[in-house]
Order: structure tokens, then C-alpha cells, then sequence
């Protein structure tokens, strides 16, 4: 195993897209950030300096930061931000991971802009478990707003309304042709006839589920979350905020140039589709004077496609790779995941949006949660985050009335080392359906049910699958339905829950677990690094 070293300096750039230039903030003046190479097995040391007017804090997403929270990175969880003229070492060891995951700001709305793929190559000697591809190439699927972001952000919450919605989708930081302004910030892929390409697609956008598909060619999806899956071929993929999935695509078709494309599934019918982005998958040797045709994208509200696509997911669950599913479970938790409204004195109408889990709407401490559970510093967090919801009543179909209003704290749920974890997150409707991709740090959980209207605790859990499930970071619990996840609870800690819609995010959507230590000398949280920025 190797040491890798990288240095982030988090600096500001001017940038131009739709005809509107504004600086941003990067890493390393490149946007998209820097791409992290490593081997399984490997320990990555970066060194994020802070020279921006605002505070910084990286989340490496799906890295499991195995008794090392301290590395994780969410701002007020795991550290203190790095402040201006500051730096801190985010020092991670990967060990039994190898796919693509990326890593983001975890602070704010700064990752709108702050993120890059991580690729975590298998052990040497170790080929994929699907055909070798001749090359491959990272998508990094993203928004972009004409605005300055922290400023729609602080106007969202000043009124107590959702803040604007995003200008265009990009594909690796570029909008694509469709935008004006925008013919020189399209991302071409060039291919030869006959390869094989590994695509490694990230979705890091901040609100949006993404369709993703290649006019004229199929993808065969080999990966998700970094964790292998049973090969399938589709036309087009669906990716969530926070997931990442990896694909094999053939140079098959006739020499041409071909667009990819991203856009939005939301659910709504009354989504206008302005945001699409394309880029360009172009053989070699053809012109740039040919004109490409767009693929066929499931339509915005398209729910079929998303709930098939879905089941099509599972673990390779090979003699190399088996699927370690918890087949008895310790601990049940049901959350409910829903919007609300609260009261809000300074908000247009006195009332502003809210988000909850069982009706706690997340308040975020003001010193990190590790290190107040790891020195016992006390009155910053409770560990009383309920089981279940306060009251039951009928959640997807829910008078608006119900359950509206929500409870303000910083609960958190303590369990116990290596206790076995069920968690079934139902969505609700109080305000609106909303489809919720949610994110666990420091883990992957196998994904053992899903179903649309209330979780049915008698009939439902007969049909979960404990075989071959699709084991992942991120999540979508579907609109109007339920998601049932299970994990071993093998990383001691304090770890972020939350959904990946950074709008719900900052409404509240969120809470953590307390992983308590377990009893030998390697199952307790390792010491603080000395860097470890302070609040
Ligand atoms: Cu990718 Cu807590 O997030």
C-alpha cells in the first residue's frame, strides 16, 4: 500500500457560463475539482488550505473513514471549519473499497462548486469482475447558477421560501451547446470504433435526480457507490444527489458524434424542463462541423422508469464480493422524512419551510458533534432521537393538518458496537411529496425494500431481499412511499444522516448516530489528529 499525497488550496476563480461571469470557489482554481487517485488499501493524506473569505470543511462522500471521523469532514459534525489562512490534513485510509465515490464542501451550499471524483482503483493484480475497458473517463454530473449561491441561499431563508431554482445542469462543469454562451463550455468525449469505455458518473448536483443517457448506445451498469452490482444494460440511467454509478459503454454505432445528456426527474408534472445539458461523445476522426442528435430521456415526471430502473439494481454478491446482509436485526428504527412549516418571526408571512425526521427538525451545534461525544463535552447534543414517530397517522395521504409543525434540537440516536441496524424511512406528504435521496457517512447499507404509500410492518418485511440487495451510501426513499435499509454498525463514531437535497438539507432533513465503541483495543475511535481545526 502506497501513500498518496495532494494539496487542495480553496481559492476563488472567475468563471463564465450563460453569458454570465462571476467568481467562484475552487480547489486548485479548477472546476471541477482535481480528481483523488488511489489503490485499495492505499492511505490518502490532502492538505486543504483555506485561502477564501469563507470558511471550508471536504467530505470524502462513501469513504468509510473506518474508526477515523475525524477525516469525514461535514462542518459542526466530525470538525470545526478550516477557516481563512488555515489548513488541515484529512488523513483517510481506504481500506475494502475500490469504485469511484467524489468528494464535496461540506459546508454551506459551497459545494455547488467545490467537488471532484474520487477513483479508487482495485488491489494490483485484482481485474474488474466485468470486461476490461480500454479506457475510461469521469462524468461529474452538477448545477449551475447565474447568482452567486450563498446569496440565493440567504434570500431562501430570509423569506422562508424555496430559493431559486439553478440556471443549467452541467456535465463535468459545462452547460453543453443548448445554452447560449456555451459552444466552447461542452465536454467532448473522443472515441475510437470498437472500444470499450468505463464511464464513472457522479451526480453532484444540489437538488436535482438525474437522468443520464448516450444517444445511439447503451449502458451496462457495473457499479454503484463503489460497490460492484450484477451487470444490466439500459438506455438511460437515474442517479441521485450523492450517488455515483458506473457504466461500460461500446463505440459500436456509426462513426459520428453523439450527445450525452443529464436532466431532471422530479415527479412534478409541472416541472419545466429548461436545464438539460449535453456534451459530446465524438469518434475520431469525425468532423465537429456534424450535428448530433440528442437521446431519448424518460420523461421529468417519469416514476415507471425510476421504480424499474431501481429494481434492476443489485450486488454481485460473488464468492469474492458476497453480499453481507444482516439477515437478524438488533435495532428498528422507522423515521419519517417530510416538510413542514415553522414559525419564523423574521420571514415573510411569519412562517418559513421546514424539514424533519420524525419531527425533529435538526438544529446544527455549534461545536462538532465528535469531538463533544469523544471529550464528553456536555449540553451540545442529546441522545434521545426517538425510535419511531411521535404519532402515527396515515403518512402518504396525510391531511395537512397532521403533525405540521415540527420540534427544534440536536438529537441524536446512540447505538451499540457491531448491533445490527434496520432503518425503514417513510416518506410523508404533509406539505408536498417530494422524492428524498438520503445519505449515511461512514457506512454502506444494503437497500432491502422499497415500496410506494405507508410502510406495512406485518406484511412488507416478508418481501424484503436479504440475498443479493443493492448495498450503497445514497438512497432515494420515493415520493409518497418507503425505503427499508439495513447495516452492521461496525464504525464508531458520530455519523451525518441526511438527505443529499442540499434545499432540504438546510431545512433540517437531518440527523446523526452515536456508534458507541465496542470493547477491543481496535473498536474504539482513534485519537484527535493535532491539526483538528478548533470552533
Ligand atoms: Cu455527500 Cu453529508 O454528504
Amino acid at each position: 500500500a502506497a501513500v498518496k499525497m495532494y494539496q487542495f488550496n480553496i481559492q476563488l476563480r472567475n468563471v463564465s457560463r450563460l453569458c454570465h461571469a462571476k467568481p467562484i470557489v475552487t480547489v486548485n482554481g479548477m472546476f471541477p475539482g482535481p480528481t483523488v487517485y488511489a489503490r485499495e488499501g492505499d492511505r490518502v493524506l490532502v492538505n486543504v488550505t483555506n485561502y477564501a473569505q469563507y470558511n471550508m470543511s471536504i467530505h470524502w462522500h462513501g469513504l468509510k473513514q473506518y474508526r477515523n471521523g475525524w477525516a469525514d469532514g461535514p462542518a459542526y459534525i466530525t470538525q470545526c471549519p478550516i477557516k481563512t489562512g488555515n489548513s488541515y490534513v484529512y488523513d483517510i485510509n481506504i481500506t475494502g473499497q475500490r469504485g469511484t465515490l467524489w468528494w464535496h464542501a461540506h459546508i454551506f451550499w459551497l459545494r455547488a462548486t467545490v467537488y471532484g471524483a474520487i477513483v479508487i482503483m482495485p488491489k494490483q493484480r485484482t481485474p474488474f469482475p466485468f470486461p476490461q475497458p480500454d479506457r475510461e473517463d469521469n462524468i461529474l454530473l452538477g448545477e449551475w447558477w447565474n447568482n452567486d449561491v450563498e446569496e440565493v441561499v440567504r434570500q431562501g431563508n430570509k423569506l422562508g421560501l424555496p430559493p431559486n431554482m439553478s440556471d443549467a445542469h452541467t456535465i463535468n462543469g459545462k452547460p453543453g451547446p443548448l445554452f447560449p454562451c456555451s459552444e466552447k463550455h461542452t465536454f467532448v468525449m473522443e472515441v475510437e470504433q470498437r472500444k470499450t469505455y468505463l464511464l464513472r458518473i457522479v451526480n453532484a448536483a444540489l437538488n436535482d435526480e438525474l437522468f443520464f443517457a448516450i444517444a445511439g448506445h447503451n449502458l451496462t451498469v457495473v457499479e454503484i457507490d463503489a460497490v460492484y452490482t450484477k451487470p444490466f444494460t439500459t438506455h438511460a440511467i437515474l442517479i441521485a444527489p450523492g450517488q455515483t454509478t458506473n457504466v461500460l459503454v461500446q463505440a459500436n454505432q456509426v462513426p459520428s458524434r453523439y450527445f450525452m445528456a443529464a436532466r431532471a426527474f422530479m415527479d412534478a408534472p409541472l416541472s419545466i424542463d429548461n436545464k438539460t445539458a449535453a456534451a459530446i461523445l465524438q469518434y475520431k476522426g469525425i468532423p465537429n462541423t456534424v450535428v448530433p442528435i440528442l437521446p431519448q430521456l424518460p420523461a421529468p415526471n417519469d416514476t415507471a422508469f425510476a421504480l424499474s430502473y431501481n429494481a434492476k439494481l443489485r450486488s454481485l454478491n460473488s464468492p469474492q464480493f458476497p453480499a453481507n446482509v444482516p439477515l437478524k436485526v438488533d435495532r428498528h428504527l422507522f423515521y419519517t422524512a417530510g416538510l413542514g412549516m415553522n414559525s419564523c418571526p423574521t420571514c415573510l408571512n411569519g412562517t418559513r419551510l421546514t424539514a424533519s425526521l420524525n419531527n425533529i427538525t435538526f438544529v446544527m451545534p455549534q461545536v462538532g458533534l465528535l469531538q463533544a461525544h469523544y471529550f464528553s463535552i456536555k449540553g451540545v447534543f442529546t441522545t434521545d432521537f426517538p425510535d419511531r414517530p411521535p404519532l402515527a397517522f396515515n403518512y402518504t395521504s396525510a391531511p395537512l393538518t397532521a403533525n405540521l409543525g415540527t420540534v427544534l434540537g440536536t438529537r441524536l440516536s446512540k447505538i451499540a458496537f457491531n448491533s445490527t441496524v434496520e432503518l425503514v424511512l417513510q416518506d410523508t406528504n404533509l406539505l408536498t411529496v417530494e422524492s428524498h435521496p438520503f445519505h449515511l457517512h461512514g457506512y454502506n447499507f444494503f437497500v432491502v425494500g422499497t415500496g410506494v404509500g405507508n410502510f406495512n410492518t406485518s406484511k412488507d418485511p416478508a418481501k424484503f431481499n436479504l440475498v443479493d440487495p443493492p448495498e450503497r451510501n445514497t438512497v432515494g426513499v420515493p415520493t409518497g412511499g418507503w425505503t427499508a435499509i439495513r447495516f452492521r454498525a461496525d464504525n464508531p463514531g458520530v455519523w451525518f444522516m441526511h438527505c443529499h437535497l442540499e434545499l432540504h438539507t438546510s431545512w433540517g432533513l437531518k440527523t446523526a448516530f452515536v456508534v458507541e465503541n465496542g470493547k477491543g483495543a481496535d473498536q474504539s475511535i482513534l485519537p484527535p489528529p493535532k491539526d483538528l481545526p478548533s470552533c
